[in-house]
């Protein structure tokens, strides 16, 4: 494959799994699912402690995107890790429908 074909196949598989995570999350459903992860990511969405990152107005693919990896654990975090591991699917997409919507 010519190396401009290449990077359209990975653009096409990008969008692909952006779109799925797009389509499957559900707001509501992610506030109740939040509880576990507003004693670090804050109630709102801000963290208080600077090692923890704000998840208000975050993109939900990349939310998505991280949650699997920390969950695969290809992105390695001693507290994100194990909390990963307990979410399905549809627990990351509704999370990050959350996430994503609160303001920053
Ligand atoms: C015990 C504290 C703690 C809890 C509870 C927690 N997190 Fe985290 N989270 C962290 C820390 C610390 C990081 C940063 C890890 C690093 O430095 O790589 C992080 C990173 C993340 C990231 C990546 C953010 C980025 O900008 O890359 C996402 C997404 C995330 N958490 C979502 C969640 C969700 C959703 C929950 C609830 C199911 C949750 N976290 C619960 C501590 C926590």
């Amino acid at each position: 494959m010519r190396k401009k074909a290449i990077v359209g196949a990975i653009l096409a598989a990008a969008s692909l799994a952006a779109g799925a995570a797009l389509a499957g999350g559900d707001a509501a459903a992610g506030k109740a699912k939040a509880a576990v992860c507003v004693g670090c990511h804050g109630a709102d969405g801000i963290s208080t402690n600077p090692l923890w990152p704000n998840l208000a107005g975050q993109k939900a693919p990349y939310i998505v995107k991280q949650l699997k990896a920390f969950r695969a654990g290809t992105r390695q975090d001693p507290l994100m890790g194990p909390i990963a591991k307990n979410l399905s699917d549809q627990d990351m997409e509704d999370l990050a429908a959350y996430f994503s919507g609160l303001e920053r």
